[in-house]
């Protein structure tokens, strides 16, 4: 599959759903130099790494890569997946990065090849995904959180006829799924009828859940089946859903390659 990064944004398409809670940003960000007591300043100016831009009308949804972030059925992480094969303190005349990472890690999109091996043979990639679908206004919406994402929930949700973009928050935001190192079979997701009844009853082309599959681990192959047949249906997994108020916003998803030089990045590849 062709890689690149996906950056995703979600803006407040209303001024009522723009309040972002203090509990950004999810991931603390512990520098030794804050922790020596210096401070930044023009010699030594500090980055800042936001989550929540324009005053709590921008959220970034994607997960910032680091080496604790959890990997498909692995114990330990993704681990080291960043390499500085050329760098400014020995002597290149600017530092290279190199990254490594299974394209299944963080915040991502499943491509229509990804279960269906016909269709992985025939080239659709994540090159072949609808831009259109991937950009457009996207209603975030909370799910019950004692059960999986069945036709019964599904129906229970009322999405208007006319919504394209659901981004799905569930049990696995509360429980930080995303932030654990060990991966969790437990998550939430999709069991097959859901997955059938989505597609059957709704105008949804864009599929987002908060862990790294959006079909329950019970039912993975099935739904995945269900959702991606028609090749119509966008699937992006392991969104950073916390602390946005449900609503309708406008959702952006920037693809770009980069060169990260510090020890945690964040994009996408799948
Ligand atoms: C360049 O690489 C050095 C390590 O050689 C690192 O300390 C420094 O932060 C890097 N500079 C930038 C701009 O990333
Ligand atoms: C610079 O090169 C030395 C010797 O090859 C190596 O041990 C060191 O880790 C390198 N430093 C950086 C920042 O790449
Ligand atoms: C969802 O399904 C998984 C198995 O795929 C199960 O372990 C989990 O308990 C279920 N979650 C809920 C909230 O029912």
């Amino acid at each position: 599959m062709t890689p690149f990064c996906l950056l995703l944004l979600l803006s407040a398409a209303l001024t009522s759903v723009t309040t972002a809670s203090t509990a950004y940003p999810s991931i603390l960000v512990t520098d030794s130099t804050t922790d020596c007591g210096l401070s930044g300043g023009d010699e030594n100016p500090i980055p800042v790494r936001r989550e929540v831009y324009g005053n709590g009308k921008i959220f970034d949804i994607s997960h910032r890569y680091t080496a604790d972030m959890p990997s498909w059925e692995s114990k330990d992480g993704i681990g080291q997946f960043l390499w500085l094969p050329k760098s400014m303190k020995n002597g290149s005349l600017a530092n290279n990065s190199e990254m490594k990472l299974p394209t299944h890690t963080g915040t991502h999109l499943d491509a229509p090849g990804h279960v269906i091996d016909r269709y992985f043979d025939a080239g659709f990639d994540v090159d072949t995904l609808d831009l259109e679908v991937l950009n457009g206004l996207a209603l975030l919406i909370d799910v019950p959180r004692d059960n999986n994402i069945t036709a019964e929930v599904m129906d229970s949700l009322k999405i208007p006829k006319g919504v394209r973009r659901v981004l799905f928050r569930t049990l696995n935001t509360d429980r930080r799924l995303m932030f654990q190192k060990e991966f969790d079979t437990s998550y939430v997701g999709f069991m097959k009828d859901g997955a059938e009844w989505l597609v059957k009853n709704t105008d949804i082309k864009l599929v987002g859940i908060d862990y790294l599959s959006v079909a329950a681990f019970d039912d993975l192959i099935p739904s995945h089946l269900a959702f991606l047949e028609g090749r119509d249906i966008i699937l992006v997994e392991g969104l950073k859903l916390d602390d946005i108020q449900p609503g309708i916003y406008s959702m952006h998803s920037h693809q770009m390659m980069y060169s990260p030089s510090n020890d945690d990045s964040k994009g996408f590849m799948s």
